[in-house]
């Protein structure tokens, strides 16, 4: 049967975020840094992967008791090859309604300029953008491999003429390195259709060695723009949006942050994530994920995995950016670059 589930919270499944590769060609500090993440690291063998197909029926299985919205992501979801035929496959898929999903993906960019075109003739609704500053010094402290600034200003300019907007573009604060950036990054994408948000840097996985006082609260960033371009608060497009919203109040536009930290937003959290192994997380923070796969490739029916799916939703009750102060230090979390952003 397909019907809509809810966890034991009363919130119902709506979003699945897919990471189609444990791999990135950056190592951002904050996620993949270099001393853990290195040449001898040990990523997914390929067989492990899910293959397009198998995506293809939990993410049908999700939108029969759900999910209305798919992201893709990574590590770096365009370096999974064939990612297009993939886009098209999950485009074709209804809901109970007979709607397509609302089908987006998060990037670093740099296959993007070269990817736009077709990733929306697939079906790709939209695209999020990664770019920590404008600054091409700090922008290489932190992706830690010398990608320049210039690339993904281009690719942001392809992937919006190529129809994937309002592109969304990241910035993950992190004190002591970009901060100084805020106010260049608001002005450069004040007045233009991009949407910049602002992400307080989190304590996911256990490797980007996470401290409080890294954190730069996301009322210090409205407090820093307000004294400059004059903002007002936006009502959220829907429940459970993880970006509060801001106007410009001389129509430059809107910009967002995103406070997990400083404001929790689980009350209203919807995602479910899969791996790129087949296992299924019902938090970002969790610590074990729930093995899709084997079920998938043991010959489970199609009843089954509905089974499994509603059973691990409906038993759901995590809140992990609420508690964090409680819990944070020493539990072995799940690094993002294996469960997507
Ligand atoms: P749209 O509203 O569809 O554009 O998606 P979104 O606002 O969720 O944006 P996106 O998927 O780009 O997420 C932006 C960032 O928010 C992520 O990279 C994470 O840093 C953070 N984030 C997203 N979902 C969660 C979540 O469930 N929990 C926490 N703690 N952080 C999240
Ligand atoms: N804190 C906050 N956001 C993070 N991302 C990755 N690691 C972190 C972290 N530690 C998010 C960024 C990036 C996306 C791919 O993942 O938003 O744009
Ligand atoms: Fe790669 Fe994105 Fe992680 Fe940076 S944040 S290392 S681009 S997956
Ligand atoms: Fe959802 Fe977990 Fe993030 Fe809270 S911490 S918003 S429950 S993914």
């Amino acid at each position: 049967d397909t019907q809509q589930v809810t966890d034991t919270l009363g919130r119902p499944l709506r979003d699945l975020r897919i990471s189609v590769t444990d791999r990135c060609n950056f190592r951002c500090v904050y996620c993949m840094p270099k001393e853990i993440f290195g040449r001898d690291f040990a990523f997914m063998p390929k067989e492990q992967l899910l293959t397009f197909e198998e995506i293809t029926k939990l993410a049908s299985i999700a939108m029969a008791h759900g999910v209305r919205k798919i992201r893709l992501t990574g590590g770096e979801p365009l370096l999974r090859r064939g990612i297009e035929d993939l886009v098209g496959m999950l485009a074709a898929l209804r809901t109970p309604e007979g709607e397509p999903p609302d089908l987006a993906m998060t990037t670093n960019g740099t296959v993007l300029a070269q990817k736009a075109q077709v990733l929306k003739a697939a079906g790709l609704d939209r695209v999020t953008v990664s770019l920590d500053s404008l600054d091409d010094a700090v922008f290489q402290a932190m992706n830690d491999v010398a990608y320049p600034v210039a690339k993904v200003l281009h690719a942001l300019d392809a992937a919006q003429e190529a129809g994937l907007g309002p592109v969304k573009v990241n910035m993950v604060l992190k004190r002591g390195l970009n901060d100084q950036d805020i106010l260049a990054m608001a002005r450069h994408f004040r007045g233009t259709p991009f949407i910049l948000r602002f992400i307080e840097y989190m304590d996911v996985g256990s490797s980007n060695g996470w401290k409080m006082d890294q954190v730069v609260p996301s009322a210090e960033v409205v407090e820093r723009i307000n004294r400059v371009f004059p903002v007002e608060p936006l009502e959220a497009n829907y429940r459970g949006e993880t970006s509060q919203r801001w106007r410009y109040k001389d129509d430059g536009g809107e910009f967002g942050v995103i406070s997990s930290v400083t404001r929790a937003f689980c009350g209203g959290c919807t995602r479910a994530r899969l791996s790129a192994d087949g296992k299924l997380f019902t938090c970002l923070f969790a610590t074990k994920g729930h093995d899709l796969r084997t079920l998938l490739r043991g010959g489970a029916t199609d009843a089954e995995l509905e089974d499994a799916l509603a059973a691990l939703w409906g038993a759901r009750s995590d809140r992990y950016s609420q508690l964090r102060s409680a819990n944070t230090p020493g539990l072995k979390k799940i690094e993002m670059s294996y469960i997507g952003g």
